[in-house]
């Protein structure tokens, strides 16, 4: 996969890129990162990425055309790139989009910054917009590094256990039950004995029934979007779940409809 990082702030990127499993997978060739910056492409000799809005208002707007310079100098095959813009205006990432974004083969990152990127470079030139959640940022380029790490963790041979991303929260959206290690008993709160009674079945059944109750109780939304196999229904009704998550998905298909 290679990443491509259209910034004003190119500095920005050194640290992050440089720990954890996105620095192997960067070693080991999984990923590229190149990172541009966007005033190497300014048409003057203050190298201006940004003007004031026309029709008043606050702050200043990112120029098109350093933009679309800095596109058109990115080498390689545009066409099999998809050109996702950060904002606080995109649709709110999830796991589902960054699936998706992980069967691409490029992807570049333009990070928004000010008041927004005027719109003609938008509607001409992207592919999506993408917010990473309901608050604004100084920029995009926080989000950018969100979408790298979470695209390349996915990534064919990235992560040490082939399938540790499939057990993931919201792969199947159920958030994750909660996970224990040594020592056994941690001031005062052993774990739970089921995790230790090598009782594998004992365990599934443990950890669907606290993944659904830790979806129940903080995001009930996501509960609409689960398939439960026939075995897991008949485990969560007999822990008397199962008509608590169906009333939950009820009640949120309802306001679903009511609300638009
Ligand atoms: N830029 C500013 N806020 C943002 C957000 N929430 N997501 C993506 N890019 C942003």
């Amino acid at each position: 996969m290679i990443f491509d990082i259209l910034t004003i702030f190119p500095d920005f990127f050194d640290s992050p890129l440089r720990e954890g499993i996105v620095r192997r997978a960067l070693i080991a060739g999984k990923i590229s990162v190149d990172v541009h910056d966007i005033r190497d492409y300014a048409l003057d000799r203050h190298r201006m990425t940004d003007d004031r809005p026309f029709g008043g208002g606050e702050g200043m707007v990112m120029k098109p055309e350093p933009l679309v310079r800095c596109l058109q100098a990115i080498d390689g095959d545009q066409d099999q790139s998809l050109i996702i813009l950060l904002s606080p205006r995109g649709r709110r990432l999830n796991q589902e989009t960054v699936h998706r974004l992980s069967e691409s083969s490029r992807l570049i990152l333009v990070c928004g910054r000010y008041e927004g990127v005027d719109e003609r470079f938008r509607d001409r030139y992207v592919d999506e917009e993408l917010s990473i959640g309901d608050y604004v940022l100084t920029g995009g380029e926080l989000a950018a590094l969100v979408v790298i790490d979470a695209v390349t963790r996915l990534l064919p041979g990235v992560l040490g256990c082939p399938g540790s991303a499939t057990n993931d929260s919201f792969s199947r959206g159920l958030l994750k039950y909660g996970q224990f290690t040594r020592p056994r008993i941690f001031e005062n709160m052993p774990v739970p004995d089921v995790l230790l009674s090598g009782d594998h079945q004992a365990i599934v059944r443990y950890r669907l029934i606290e993944s659904v109750r830790i979806t129940m109780d903080r995001r009930p939304d996501l509960l609409a979007t689960v398939r439960f196999s026939s075995e897991e229904r008949r485990i969560l009704k007999k822990e008397g779940l199962l008509e608590r998550v169906e009333a939950i998905v009820q009640q949120s298909r309802c306001e679903a409809e009511h609300s638009g």
